[in-house]
């Protein structure tokens, strides 16, 4: 199974940025976990802090891979741009965050993503990733 995970804006300072809120484990020994954890899934990630790469590795990867993690970060609440890149590809895809999007500002109760993901885990850190793996694995 060949999954991919994308993680958005600022998400490259995971472990260094508002640990209160988004922990401080780097992503990349998170991910180097994960890979060993599900060894039999066919894991890449993918990080960028520019909406068009997003948009790009969106539409290169989602018609032969098997499901997409994408936390989009800010864009989600921004970007119809990404929203419409996930409506327009065969793969699902599961949005993630980190942090319990509901329980913060207002700005950021709304995501464009939802719309048109397959499904949406967040609120539980890192953890959001492993949970929208497990559902990618038993679709
Ligand atoms: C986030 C939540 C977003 O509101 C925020 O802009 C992020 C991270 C999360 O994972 O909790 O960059 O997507």
């Amino acid at each position: 199974m060949k999954i991919a995970i994308i993680n958005g804006p600022n998400l490259n300072l995971l472990g260094k940025r508002e640990p209160e809120i988004y922990g401080n484990i780097n992503f990349e020994d998170f991910f180097k976990s994960l890979q060993n954890e599900y060894q039999t899934a066919d894991l890449i990630y993918f990080q960028s802090n520019h909406e068009g790469f997003i948009i790009d590795t969106l539409h290169e990867i989602g018609f032969s891979y098997d499901g997409i993690i994408l936390n989009a970060g800010a864009y989600s609440h921004t970007s119809i741009a990404i929203a419409d890149a996930v409506r327009a590809i065969s793969t699902p895809v599961i949005e993630v965050h980190l942090s319990n999007i509901y329980s913060r500002e207002p700005f950021r109760h709304h995501s464009y993503i939802s719309e048109t993901a397959a499904g949406v885990i967040c609120g539980f850190g890192l953890q959001s990733y492993k949970l929208a793996l497990q559902s990618l694995i038993n679709l």
